[in-house]
């Protein structure tokens, strides 16, 4: 399974599920660079990332994140998960064949604390709307209170949905991903602190 190319993978299996993956390809460097612009890699240790898909952003997050961090990956494709679970060999990375919406329960047997980032590309705009109600809601319960959301999404609807649970949002479009997609960072507004700009980046308080 190591030996399948991953964006193969994720190709076919693209024809298989168009609606569960919403994209035929991985996400680009670009969009991956954005996404990830306002993670503080020397503090953070709980991360997890909801859709891995083939690791194109799982890899970026463990290249980057700190020697004590850990990565909690939320695969529902087991083709993925099991390709991840063989081509991905790090220590800090836990994969799991779990809906990103059982979140609370996986980090209660896990005995994580916190999570510091919650990283997303599942496709809410496709999903059953209480799939995302219940992934949100297990996303807001348990960051930490300097955690964000840390989301990219093809529709403009996700915006609503972030801001049915989340009061600080901000948006940065990406034109250079197949397709253009808007990255969200999100966080309530118990949470101390400013929220700093993204590195290079022209982000908004316009959550659309
Ligand atoms: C657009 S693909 C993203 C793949 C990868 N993150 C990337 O950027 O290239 C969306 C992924 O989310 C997964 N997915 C969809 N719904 C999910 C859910 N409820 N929980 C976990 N993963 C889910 C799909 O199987 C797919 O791998």
């Amino acid at each position: 399974m190591g030996k399948i190319n991953g964006e193969w993978l994720f190709a076919t299996n693209f024809l298989k599920h168009p609606v569960m993956l919403g994209s035929i390809i991985p996400s680009s460097r670009r969009l991956i660079r954005t996404l990830l612009a306002p993670v503080d890699w020397e503090r953070a240790r709980y991360f997890v990332e909801y859709g891995p898909g083939v690791g194109t952003i799982t890899r970026q997050i463990l290249q980057r994140m700190h020697p004590d961090a850990r990565l909690l990956a939320l695969e529902i494709n087991q083709d993925f998960v099991r390709y991840l679970q063989s081509a991905i060999d790090d220590p800090r990375l836990v994969v799991r064949g779990d809906s990103a919406s059982d979140l609370g329960a996986v980090l209660d047997e896990l005995q994580w604390p916190r999570i510091d980032y919650a990283v997303s590309g599942i496709p809410f705009s496709t999903m059953d709307p209480a799939d995302v109600t219940a992934v949100l809601d297990e996303t807001r319960g348990r960051l930490s209170p300097e955690g964000e959301f840390l989301v990219y999404q093809f529709s403009k609807r996700s915006g609503e949905y972030l801001r049915g649970h989340f009061e600080d949002i901000r948006r940065e479009f990406v034109l250079w991903n197949m397709p253009p997609a808007s990255c969200y960072r999100a966080r309530s507004s118990e949470q101390g602190g400013e929220i700093k700009p993204a590195e290079g980046g022209s982000a908004t308080g316009n959550p659309g």
